[in-house]
């Protein structure tokens, strides 16, 4: 083959990848969050509660922390979040615009979408910026001694 073919037919896998992901948005480039799952002995879940385990939790001592949870049982993935020294904020950890985790961006207080659109959402769950068009479920908490209470229903 020569260097002009093989520029051409590079030029074309070029050309398909890029189109492919561009026609496929967030569903073809994607990204990872770095945010901790915990452990299933650091939560029980009783009467329609998530109860967290603090003392369990060390990832969300400092204000900033956050961790993940996902309950199977209940097709749920929740991010939970330290927003100050006594505010946590507990939200469905599902961009609503393709689906994809979102993490805590403690310096700009806000939860981002790890995929390509990015879509950010504020501690209320609101959309700060799209694609995505609705906000994300948020779960009402309440921190009770070293116990943070995330109510499910
Ligand atoms: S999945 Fe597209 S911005 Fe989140």
């Amino acid at each position: 083959m020569h260097r002009n073919d093989f520029l051409k037919s590079g030029g074309v896998l070029l050309a398909c990848t890029c189109g492919t992901s561009v026609l496929n948005g967030c569903k073809a480039i994607t990204g990872n969050s770095d945010t901790p799952l915990i452990s299933e002995n650091a939560y029980t879940i009783n009467q329609g509660y998530l109860v967290l385990d603090l003392d369990r939790i060390p990832e969300l001592e400092p204000d900033g922390g956050s961790v993940k949870l996902e309950l199977t049982s209940r097709d749920l993935k929740i991010i939970v979040a330290r927003t100050g020294k006594n505010s946590f904020v507990a939200l469905r950890d599902q961009c609503t615009h393709g689906g994809r985790e979102v993490e805590y961006k403690h310096d700009e207080s806000i939860f981002r979408c790890v995929s390509f659109g990015h879509s950010k959402y504020g501690n209320s769950g609101e959309v700060i910026k799209g694609p995505a068009k609705t906000g994300l479920e948020k779960f009402t908490t309440s921190l009770v001694e070293k116990k943070l209470e995330i109510k499910l229903v």
